[in-house]
């Protein structure tokens, strides 16, 4: 399994594969290449296996803080531990650019990806009320505080 920035020339076909099969609102190519050549705090991050694109993580990276836009892994890839770690990895590498907190918002009703945020330290601070469309949902606005460089963690114990 590999996590690195994604390279649009070979990673974005795979990407919105991934895409079209998780959400119901999927971004197109022009809102991907719009959204990283227009904006400097915009990153992807793809993990790939035996060459393909399995997964991807879309952030803003704004002075401390990373707005994490999008996460999803491929339906035949999940229940592996594959979005667990793409995300530990995003915040890993996050924290060494200098965040210190990450937020989110998620579906209500999205279970699977509220208990892996929560495994992942995101607490619940607030709602926005019908913010999702298709179906029309609230959102669960979500924190995770104190990120730190993975080789800054003190060890307890
Ligand atoms: C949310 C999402 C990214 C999770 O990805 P994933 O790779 O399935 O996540 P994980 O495998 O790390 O965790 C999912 C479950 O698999 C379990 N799991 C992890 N490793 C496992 C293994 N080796 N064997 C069996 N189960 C395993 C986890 O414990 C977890 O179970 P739980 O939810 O009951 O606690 C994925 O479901 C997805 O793409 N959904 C559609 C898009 C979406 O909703 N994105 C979030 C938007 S906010």
């Amino acid at each position: 399994m590999i996590v690195s920035l994604m390279d649009p020339a070979t990673d974005l076909d795979g990407v919105l594969d991934v895409e079209e099969q998780s959400f119901t609102n999927p971004w197109t190519r022009e809102m991907y290449l719009n959204e990283l050549a227009h904006s400097r705090v915009a990153r992807v991050y793809v993990l790939r296996a035996e060459g393909r694109v399995i997964g991807f993580c879309s952030v803003w990276l704004i002075l401390d803080e990373l707005h994490i836009n999008n996460l999803a892994i491929h339906p035949d890839a999940r229940g592996r531990g594959l979005g667990t770690l793409l995300l530990d990895r995003v915040l890993g590498a996050a924290a060494q650019d200098g965040a210190r907190r990450a937020t989110l918002e998620v579906r209500r009703s999205n279970d699977t990806a509220r208990r892996l945020y929560r495994r992942m330290g995101f607490e619940m601070v607030g709602t926005r009320r019908n913010y999702y469309t298709s179906p029309v949902e609230d959102a669960l606005i979500l924190w995770r505080e104190g990120l730190v460089p993975p080789g800054d963690a003190v060890e307890s114990g």
